[in-house]
Order: C-alpha cells, then structure tokens, then sequence
C-alpha cells in the first residue's frame, strides 16, 4: 500500500531515501515525502502526485528556487539520518496536506506509516480533547501527536536522553494502536536515530557496514547491502549507524529473522524495457525455471519450502479451497482442474474478501491454500487467519519470503519470480500456476493417486516450458500491431473453457486495469446465456482455443462458439496451438502458441494476452506500470 524508507548513517540521507522511494513507488503514487533530522533540526519535504514531484520541489530548494524558512543551516541534502515515503491513501485524499510525513505540533518528530490505525478515531478525539489541532485528515498524524506527547512525559520523568528513549515512546504508543501499521519515526533531538514499529504490516531491516536502513521491501536498500533481517510481528526496531536492535511491544529483547537477499540488483530495474512489466514478461520463462529448480528430490519427491504439515495431515484432506485475489485468484481457478484431475479431492477456488463473511465449512481436514505474491494482501491475510482459527491447515504460495502470509501458514512453497514491480501481475501469475501445479503433483503423491514416474513425467513437461515461452515471447509482434488496430475498440471480450476460461478472465482483468477499457471474460459455453447480446458489428472477441491434442470435444465446442460469436459480426482474435486448422476459417487474427498438454496450456496462452494488454495501455498513452487507483500491494480489506 505505503513504501517506507529509513536510514542513518554517514552519506546524506536524501539521496539514498529518495532512491530507496523510488525503488517502493509500485507500492502507491498518491504522493511522497521525507524528513531529514540535519544538526538538531527537522527538515521536511512532501507533494502530492508521484515521487517526480516531490523531486522537483526539493531540486528547487536545494538550488534556491524556493524561499523555504525551514531549510536550516545546512539544508536538507546535508542530514545523515532520515525518513521517507510513498503514498497509497486511505484516511484523507491524496493531497500536500495529508502526505506524510506527519509532525507533531512542536515540529521536532515525524513519522511514516503504512496500513490503519482502526483506533484512531477515538485517539483524535481524545488529543483534540486535550487541544491539538491537527493538519492532516490521516490517521497518522495521531501518531506523531502521541509520540511527542510520550517523549516529553519520558523527559519529565528523568529518563535518560539517548536513542533508546526514541524505542521506548514508540513502543508506548503501539500498545496503544489498533490496526495495521509499519511506522517510522525520528526527532529533531536524537539526530542519527530511526526507529520502527510493525504489526501486519511489512518491515525489513538492511544492514550495512556503518549504516543501517528500514523499508517496506529489500529492493529499497538492494544497491547498499544484501544483509537482511525481517521483522516479526509486534517488534519495534531501532537502527543507528552502527546498532540495530529490536525488542517487542513489552521492551524484551526480541529477535528478528537474518537473511540475505540473492536477487540481482539488476533484477529491480528496467533493464532497456519501456515499462517495467515488459521486462517482467520477459523475464517469464526464467521465473517459471527458477520455481522449478530443485523441486524433485533424488526419490522423486516433490519439495516444498517449509513444511510444518505432516504426510499423514495431506492424506488426511477431505477438501481443498483455494483462496486469493485478483490475478492470484485466476490462478487458484487454474489450479482447480489441475488438483481435482490429478487428486479428486474436492476443490473449490474463493475469493478471499468474501470468504470469511460467508463462514464456509472448515475443519481440520481442510486444506486451504492461499495465494499471493506479495504475501501481503490483507483479503488473503484476513481468509488465512479464519481458517486456521477453524483449525483447517493452511498451505501459502507466495513470491514474497518471510511477508506475513507464508509465516503465518503451515507449509509454503515460494515461486522464485524475482521482484514484481509492475503493478499488473504476470511473472507472478505463471509462477503461482507452476506452484500449483507442484501442489496438485505432491498431494497426489502423498496419497499414493500417482506414482513417481508419472510426477516426473508432469515435471518434465513444466521443465520444457521456459523454452516454449521464450519462442512464443520472439513472436509477439503481430500482437503489438493487434493493440494498435484495437487500441479504440469500446468493449473487448474474452472468452474460454475449461482452462480457458480462467485465462480469459485474466486477459480482461489485464485489459481493464491497465487500458481502462471496458473488457470482460466469459466461459465460452455461457455466451448463450446471456453475454452474447453484447456482440455487435466489429466487437472484439478474443478466443482461448484447448488444444486438439487434448480432450476433442473441448476443442470441438470452443471452434462452435467461435462461429457463434461470428456469425453476430465479432472480429474474432483466436490464440490456438500451432497447427490447428480447425480454427482458420473463423480466426480473423491468429495467434499461434506452441503445443502444450492441456492442463498447463495456460502458460502459454496468458503470454499473448498481457501483451496484448500493455501495449494497447502504452497505445492510449497511459502509464502501463502504475495504473491509475490502483497499487502493487493491497494491505486494507
Ligand atoms: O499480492 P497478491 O498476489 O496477493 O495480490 C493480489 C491482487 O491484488 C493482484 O493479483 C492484482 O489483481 C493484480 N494487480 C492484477 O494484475
């Protein structure tokens, strides 16, 4: 949702919190700002809009162009501690008053945040009561107002200057804070000091050598250290140059989780792509081969990551409910003719905001499985919590190590994709469909459905996918002159069936979220129900044929539907297997994929559709890798 940034050190601070925001921006655009602590002043800049202006007014400042009474001696480029973020907002608009960060009144102490503080409320009325006027309409800048209300009770009462007394009034604050939150805090009194605080929310530290840095994500401080240590839940962490130290919300020492990033810095970029989602498309086949990497051990078994379930509880599954959101969720639906095929275990895909609020039936011999590249979602985060509260076990496919859904499950396999910057899903997307798969094979398995030869068999056909993915990925031209020909169509429909279908909802999820058009995707045996009304002269229709190798009547039905939507004037797009005949005298456009054994047919057949997406995005002149209203991370219900 937010993208935090802390730092202290010896280099100026502004510089690296700035990039640090850049590298966060995916995680909301609404506006940006920073606090330098500089001397024993607090010097703070914030905008509305994305980070370029923010960037701007502080190039101004720093060459004069504003009259600015708070730049101090030295200026805000001279501080060495500091504190930034990038908005997504929720309480208040995206304005210059309501980005953060938020000071208290006296101005000597900022903070960030991300999530909500479901409290906050009460907590205004309550300092409004005790005559605090507030600045903003967030439910930050509580935060800040307790915080310095805190500091100065702590002073009062003869507790020692220092940088643990920072620690010490945050910590007071949070036992104070209903919600979800990561904060960021410095005052103007204890230059060279961030502390941060985290509950549901994400929090990382990086450790350098001299320095220190906080953020929301490893790719903000990837180019300084490659030393991590996520935070657990409930922990306030206080950095300086030379000191990390973390304790929880009581002050006891805590722990948090030492890792170190392998990603290539290289990997957080754009690497000579226009957007950064093309480059993610690009990086599909590599991402689908790095998921796969080491999953068969020597006995042919299929590994997970962490595995806190027993043989014994997956044999035990009567039922499996997938539960994700949004493109995570296409790829639950996916996973459901794979797993009911491969297992016949029941298996029903929900979406995770509705989940909850129906009170399905769990029990311990439920499995759920959750999915969700960020590992942040608070839908999913919300299900996961219900579930296991109904004792089911819960199974996480994540992208993100150590977020808080594959810590709070009881058994993970993370899809290896490397950072997801583009707000639109795709590495993600075909990663999660390849964990599933490896999720339908090892419960087959584990239940004695499928032998080891045939998991292997299936293995080896997902092995021979990068390759396929990189031919089809060399012959995405005549869908980038497709977008240009349908970059002014007013509606464009998708259609599919069986594993088709999930890949047409996500052809038209991809259209609408990032080309603004009106799209929707239909199981191709409905269109007589109803949808087909739609169609008039000219109407785009993508089509996503089965393969004719696979189950005949599946192809057979979809060539009929084809001809339906024909013969009421569509203009027929169809992606279908190289060398399909059956289809050419109703495609109008042809997209040819590479032959691929029915159930995993779709991670060829997405390829054509994000492509089709963004380049009708960047057709319409729109900003394909941050659409409007929407953000990376969604860590509000
Ligand atoms: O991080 P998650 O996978 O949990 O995110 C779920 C959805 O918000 C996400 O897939 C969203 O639908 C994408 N922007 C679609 O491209």
């Amino acid at each position: 949702m937010c993208g935090i940034v802390g730092y202290a050190g010896a280099r100026p601070a502004l510089d690296i919190v700035v990039d640090g925001l850049r590298r966060l921006e995916y995680r909301g655009y609404d506006s940006a700002g920073v606090a330098i602590v500089c001397d024993d002043e607090l010097l703070t800049e914030k905008k509305a809009g994305k980070l370029a202006n923010l960037e701007k007014t502080l190039a101004e400042r720093a060459g004069g162009g504003t009259a600015d009474p708070g730049a101090g001696p030295l200026g805000i480029a001279a501080g060495s501690t500091g504190i930034g973020h990038t908005r997504w907002a929720t309480h208040g608009g995206p304005t210059d008053r309501n980005a953060h960060p938020h000071r208290s009144v006296d101005g000597r102490v900022a903070v960030i945040h991300n999530g909500i503080i479901e409290n906050f409320a009460k907590l205004r009325a309550e300092l409004e009561d005790g005559g605090i006027e507030f600045g903003s309409d967030t439910d930050t800048e509580c935060v800040a107002h307790l915080l310095a209300a805190e500091l100065d009770r702590m002073r009062a009462d003869g507790q020692p200057a220092g940088p643990p007394l920072l620690a010490a009034a945050m910590r007071a604050v949070c036992r104070r804070l209903e919600g979800a939150f990561t904060l960021l805090a410095v005052d103007a009194a204890l230059p060279g000091v961030v502390v941060g605080a985290r509950r549901n929310s994400p929090l990382v530290v990086g450790r350098g050598t001299g320095e220190n840095f906080l953020a929301s994500d490893v790719s903000a401080f990837i180019e300084h250290t490659r030393e991590a240590v996520e935070l657990g839940q409930d922990q306030v962490v206080l950095i300086t140059a030379d000191e990390v130290s973390i304790t929880d919300f009581d002050g006891a020492p805590a722990a948090g989780k030492d890792f170190h990033i392998d990603w290539d810095a290289s990997a957080a970029e754009k690497g000579g792509y226009d957007w950064f989602m093309l480059k993610e498309i690009a990086e599909q086949p590599q991402a689908i081969a790095d998921t796969l990497l080491g999953r068969l051990t020597d006995s042919g078994e299929i590994m997970l990551d962490e595995v806190r379930l027993t043989d014994q509880d997956l044999r035990d599954v009567d039922k499996v409910f997938i539960v994700a959101c949004g493109t995570a969720y296409h790829s639950g639906l996916v996973a459901k003719y794979a797993i009911e095929h491969w297992t016949r275990i029941p298996c029903e895909v929900e979406l995770a905001s509705e989940f909850r609020y129906r009170d399905p039936v769990l029990d311990r011999s439920t499995l759920i499985v959750v999915i969700s590249q960020s590992g942040e979602t608070m839908d999913t985060l919300m299900a996961l919590r219900h579930a296991k509260e109904q004792k089911a076990r819960v199974l996480a496919i994540c992208n993100t190590n150590g977020s808080t859904i594959p810590r709070e499950s009881d058994a993970v396999l993370y899809t290896h994709g490397g950072p997801e910057v583009a707000v639109a899903s795709t590495k993600a997307f075909l990663t999660q469909l390849v964990a599933c798969y490896l999720i339908g094979l090892h419960l087959a398995q584990v239940r004695g459905i499928k032998y080891a030869d045939e998991v292997a068999a299936v293995v080896a056909q997902l092995q021979e996918m990068p390759d396929k993915l990189r031919t089809l990925l060399t012959a995405m031209e005549p869908v980038r002159q497709l977008a240009q020909d349908l970059r002014s169509a007013p509606t464009v429909l998708f259609i599919g069936r069986h594993v088709g279908y999930p890949v047409a909802l996500e052809g038209a999820l991809k259209l609408k979220e990032l080309a603004y058009m009106h799209a929707e995707g239909f199981a191709a045996g409905e269109l007589k129900h109803g949808p087909i009304a739609l169609i008039e002269q000219g109407t785009p229709v993508v089509c996503v044929v089965p393969s004719p190798a696979g189950r005949g009547m599946l192809h057979d039905k979809i060539v009929s539907n084809i001809q339906e939507v024909r013969a009421r004037g569509a203009r027929t797009i169809v992606i279908a297997e190289e060398g399909d005949r059956a289809v050419l005298p109703y495609a109008d456009h042809l997209i040819a994929v590479p032959r691929t054994p029915t159930l995993l047919a779709p991670l060829v057949t997405t390829i054509p559709l994000q492509v089709l997406a963004a380049e009708i995005s960047a057709a319409r002149g729109y900003d394909v890798d941050q659409p409007r209203n929407l953000a990376k991370s969604v860590t509000v219900e």
